[in-house]
């Protein structure tokens, strides 16, 4: 199942643009529409709001999420955006990068694979600025489909009649096959640091930023995974598509989040710095300072990665671990000492890398003895070139089974 964001432009072949959206949903899809005011005049948002389920709105600024801002959320809800038809304005105006309602807005916003079907006259189509419009297009990684031939709405016969609906859905996904390569599968994800109660106020923890853990979170639901997040204190808000989020505060209760919530998983990322040690007596009262120094007894918390997969039968489990020296020969140690099928290791002293910085370098051990390096890159991009490299371990889970 896929999220689909279908925009349509004016053009009289808009009603085959609300075809593409009783296709897409037939073959399970979810759809949201898009219309512009052109496109109103051939299809209304009443039409294809009963159509798909979803609130179609009427303009930019009729607001109809309650964050306010449409084009950004709906950008980010759609794994693919398709724009059928799309009119010859709308291929000049995305072309250009002008952004005056809510499609053209909606279109610079979103990242995702971008689809569009020209519908309009043979002359318009064959026009060389509506020629060179589909070149730039095509240059930033547009698809751009193919018209067909044949009598168009004015009377004329030639090309410029909008690829049929059922072939846009067989293009579409297909596409999206290769791109939503997590579809299916259950994730949990732990993120951020634990804190340990000294008394009511204070706390012992780390300086993790929960970013990794979030970013791993994002790229799984982007690519199709249910996931659900469990996570330390941190002020960062989680994807709109992760199905749930925990927050948690100690060691305790992140174990105890993530074990009610494993067996129902297929995948743990075990992403949270967790706190090794916590003051074994809190303090119900908060500490005086006239009492001047105190000592804190600190007392090893359970090791949940380890505890979780001694019952992992056939999941599989990733962790991260801190390394300031050997990394492969510590992370070696660590991913055997803790039973799970990958580790990625990083070392927090290196510029760059660790807990609070925006980048990260990994080095990514398996349990089967290989070693991937993946460069300095942003914690985004890390987060999706670690799971192209986690997924061979589900292809070999989905083989043996
Ligand atoms: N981990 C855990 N529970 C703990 C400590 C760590 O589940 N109490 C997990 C982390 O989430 C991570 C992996 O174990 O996925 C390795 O964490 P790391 O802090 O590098 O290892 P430690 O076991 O704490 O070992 P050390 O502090 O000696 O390096």
């Amino acid at each position: 199942m896929a999220r689909i964001l279908l925009g349509i432009s004016g053009s009289v072949t808009a009603y085959k643009g609300a075809e593409l959206a009783r296709e897409f949903i037939r073959r399970g899809h979810q759809v949201r529409a898009i219309i512009t005011s052109g496109g109103q005049r051939f299809v209304t948002p009443l039409q294809l709001q009963a159509l798909t389920g979803f609130p179609v709105p009427k303009d930019q600024w009729a607001s109809e999420q309650p964050d306010g801002i449409d084009h950004i959320y709906l950008a980010r809800w759609a794994d693919t955006f398709v724009v059928a038809p799309a009119s010859a304005n709308t291929l000049a105006k995305f072309a250009g990068g002008i952004a005056d309602d809510l499609l053209t807005t909606t279109a610079l916003a979103f990242e995702g694979p971008l689809f569009m079907a020209p519908s309009m006259n043979s002359k318009m189509l064959l026009h060389p600025a509506t020629a060179d419009n589909i070149e730039i297009l095509s240059s930033r990684g547009v698809t751009v489909l193919d018209c067909e031939e044949g009598e168009l709405a004015c009377g004329e016969t030639g090309p410029g009649r909008m690829m049929e609906p059922v072939r846009i859905a067989d293009l579409v996904e297909t596409r999206l096959a290769g791109q939503l390569d997590y579809s299916g599968i259950r994730a949990l994800v732990s993120a951020g640091p634990t804190a340990e109660p000294i008394d009511p106020v204070r706390v012992v923890t780390n300086r993790s930023s929960g970013r990794m853990g979030f970013a791993l979170a994002a790229a799984l639901a982007e690519r199709g995974a249910t996931v659900r997040l469990v996570t330390g204190p941190t002020t960062l808000e989680a994807h709109p598509r992760v199905a749930e989020t925990v927050r948690v505060m100690t060691t305790a209760e992140m174990a105890e989040a993530l074990g009610e919530r494993f067996e129902e998983s297929d995948l743990l990322i075990m992403a949270a710095a967790v706190a090794d040690w916590r003051p074994e007596d809190v303090s119900e009262e908060k500490l005086p300072r006239e009492d001047g120094s105190i000592d804190l007894h600190l007392t090893p918390t359970r090791d949940i990665v380890a505890d979780l997969a001694a019952r992992k039968g056939d999941r599989i489990i990733v962790g991260f671990a801190l390394e300031t020296g050997d990394p492969v020969t510590g992370g070696r140690a660590k991913l055997e000492r803790k039973g799970l099928d990958a580790i990625a290791v990083n070392d927090p002293t290196e510029e760059g890398a660790g807990p609070e910085t925006e980048t990260n370098r990994i080095t990514l051990l398996h349990a089967d003895g290989r070693t991937e390096e993946l460069p300095l890159q942003s914690k985004e991009t890390i987060a999706h070139r670690l799971l192209d490299a986690v997924h061979s371990h589900l292809r070999r889970n989905r083989d043996q089974g």
